[in-house]
């Protein structure tokens, strides 16, 4: 540890409880490890917290849908999500969640300390209500027709189709997308957090440096709309943290979600003896910054600055907002197979191809980045494996067969490698300002300078030389030593592959500071393939694999996403299949003895198949054409023995066959009203 050594805290926006990680949210997640990562190798005690997202609506109904508690939801997920970062070497000093006894202690607090403050008042309000659910519905849970162009099914805050918003008491023929029932008006007290309170402190916090500039600018629009109070409690039934004194009411979410932040580092601070106190009062000498999507800003970088200054906590030393991920020029969509789970990733390619890619991508802005998946293969081959890692394949084997495996005492081209010594603080300091692609630019010239000494030189010729063997170890202990210089600057980025590198230079794992010396005179081990192309058929087989996952990415997701849960109809396939095949689809008549609205879903019903004396669950995508009570009594056809598939909204049992160009021209197949429920179609 350097004698200046910053200490710093970074964070992550916290992922909800109720869906996957998926590419998109990894943007984030990479950002902020390759930031954390090349701090600690500079010296710095950085610490990267971070947490799931465990309360609120839509993790209650999840849980209710898969009928466990939402406790054993948010363990699964967080399982999961553990799994997932930890694969794509994302490494967190700790994971938590906001569901914890540490989250609770410090959303009352500072609810308390900003109830005593007076920043807090009651008013009652009205809201839509189910009455069959008795729940108030949040805005995405009412559903109807757009009062602006008509469209059916849209959400109770935006229209999808003309992109209309509007109140949900706007929206006509309103229905709870929760149980169908109309909702109704209803009343009731609420707790409001004084914004405005602190609108003069917020214009000065959000103009000291602690923002990107866009996103101060941005935030002067807000100010001049002026600073709504804002609504922090929820009613009962809630997934979530019961206010202090207000029995059945809860905090929002929202309020406790970053406070999550806080609640992480507080159990880190408990496992290992750290001063949780030291790092959040006010006058703190610690650094503090969350990296976040740009959707989010209103609450970090005024909702969440002013709570914590409410409370008197420190506030945020930065928050760094960054785009979305589009791919291949476009939203992530499940139909394309674009929506790609960080799993379905792991599945087929390596998570480091990924991480150089996005770091490749980055800036210190907010602009959306593009995934596109020919120049992802081609910048990674070409990057990566044909420039860095081929300096180290071209000369590793003369130093192990001719020099037994020692580099030579002297650098060959001293000029060259100060000039890659002087690059490392340039590096460095775009690093340190999150200028990601431009590092990676400044390391990708430094690897042609490299390959081109190497050109230059041509040791595969010296080799062939009689008398020429201390140029030959001259030039590839160069070779090497260069080598290792560009490991060390992509560290951040690619942690695993320069772990690899390690072994193969029989060095320690490296510190910033460690490309200013050469080895000379050091001896490496044999040399192994670092890293392999990335294959064109793999990139495939995960769009395909996409594809195929029926398990709907959560609607919170940082990607405006398609929410298409399966394909209305099938595509027709070109190939034919024998008749064996055919012979083991088990078509049975059935009776629909009960379709319903799927909350959450656009394009699915769930319908109870009898199957004369057997029911089935069955998830149908014909909500464009068909409304339940018309479907109730019907006949129609169902694959019988298609083996369950897991869905987001439970398990789907089975296929009903329709036919038609798809939204409202979508007809089931109805047999002969003479046919019997379990009839076997032949
Ligand atoms: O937008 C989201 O995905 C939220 N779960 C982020 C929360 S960040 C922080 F405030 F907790
Ligand atoms: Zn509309």
């Amino acid at each position: 540890m350097t004698d200046n050594a910053r200490e710093i805290l970074v964070t992550s926006a916290l992922p909800y409880a109720n869906g996957p990680i998926h590419i998109g949210h990894l943007v984030e997640y990479i950002q902020t490890d390759i930031w954390a990562r090349f701090q600690r190798m500079r010296g710095h005690r950085c610490y990267y917290v971070c947490a799931d997202d465990a309360h609120g609506t839509p993790i209650m109904l999840r849980a209710r849908q898969e009928g466990i508690t939402p406790e054993q939801l948010i363990k699964e997920t967080s399982k999961s999500h553990q799994a997932d970062f930890a694969d794509f070497a994302i490494q967190f000093d700790n994971y938590h969640s906001t569901h914890s006894d540490e989250n609770r202690h410090y959303a009352e607090l500072i609810f308390e300390r900003n109830q005593a403050a007076g920043h807090i008042h009651a008013r009652a309000i009205v809201q839509a209500y189910d009455p069959d659910e008795q729940m108030f519905l949040p805005d995405r849970f009412i559903k109807g027709e757009c009062p602006k162009c008509g469209a059916a099914e849209q959400y109770g805050d935006n229209c999808e189709a003309c992109g209309a918003t509007y109140a949900p008491t706007e929206l006509k023929h309103a229905y709870s997308a929760v149980s169908g029932a109309k909702p109704i008006d209803k009343k009731s007290e609420h707790l409001f957090f004084r914004l405005g309170d602190f609108e003069d402190m917020l214009k000065s916090w959000t103009h000291a440096g602690h923002l990107q500039s866009e996103v101060a600018n941005k935030l002067d629009e807000w100010f001049e709309a002026g600073l709504q109070e804002w609504d922090i409690s929820r009613d009962a039934p809630y997934f979530g943290f019961e206010i202090p004194g207000h029995p059945g009411k809860y905090f929002y979410v929202w309020l406790d979600a970053p406070i999550g932040y806080m609640a992480s580092f507080r159990n880190l601070c408990d496992r290992t003896g750290m001063d949780f106190d030291n790092w959040w009062k006010p006058d703190s000498d610690t650094e503090l910054y969350h990296f976040i999507g740009k959707d989010i800003i209103y609450f970090h970088a005024l909702f969440w600055p002013a709570m914590l200054s409410g409370a008197a906590f420190r506030t945020p030393t930065a928050i760094y907002a960054h785009g979305f991920l589009t791919v291949d020029g476009q939203k992530m969509s499940k139909s394309r197979g674009t929506f790609i789970k960080a799993r379905t990733y792991l599945d087929h390619l390596n998570p480091e191809y990924l991480r150089y890619y996005f770091a490749a991508k980055l800036g210190a802005g907010v602009d959306d980045i593009d995934l596109n998946l020919e120049d992802f293969a081609q910048r990674v081959n070409s990057d990566l494996v044909g420039k860095v890692v081929n300096i180290a394949s071209r000369c590793a084997g003369f130093i192990r067969k001719r020099f037994d495996g020692r580099l030579a005492a002297e650098l060959d081209d001293p000029a060259l490698f100060q000039n890659f010594a002087d690059a490392s603080e340039t590096i460095a300091d775009l690093y340190e300002k999150r200028a990601f692609s431009r590092a990676v630019r400044e390391i990708m010239a430094l690897a042609d300078k490299a390959n081109q000494y190497i050109d230059d030189k041509k040791p595969w010729v010296i080799a062939k030389e009689e008398g020429r063997d201390s140029e030959l170890h001259a030039v590839c202990s160069m070779g090497i030593e260069l080598f290792r210089v560009l490991m060390i600057w992509l560290r951040p980025i690619l942690p695993a592959t320069a772990a690899r590198a390690e072994i193969f230079l029989k060095v320690p794992k490296s510190g910033w500071a460690d490309a200013a010396t050469p080895l000379l005179g050091h001896e490496i081990a044999k040399f192994k393939p670092l890293m392999t192309r990335v294959e064109k058929d793999r990139i495939d087989a995960m769009i395909d694999a996409s594809k195929e996952d029926l398990i709907s990415t959560e609607s919170n997701a940082k990607v405006a996403s398609e929410t298409i849960e399966t394909p209305a109809v099938v595509e027709p396939v070109a190939d034919t299949i024998d008749f064996d095949d055919f012979a083991k689809i088990d078509l049975r008549v059935a009776r629909i003895a009960n379709a319903e609205h799927v909350e959450g879903a656009d394009k699915l019903l769930r319908l109870t198949l009898d199957l004369g004396g057997e029911q089935r669950n069955v998830f149908a995508g014909i909500k464009s054409a068909y409304h339940p009570e018309d479907l109730i009594g019907k006949l129609t056809v169902m694959v019988a023995n298609l083996a369950p598939r897991k869905m987001r909204f439970g398990v789907s049992e089975g296929m009903v066959l329709a036919a038609g160009p798809g939204d409202k021209d979508l007809w089931i197949l109805e047999p002969h009203a003479g046919a019997q429920p379990g009839m076997r179609i032949k």
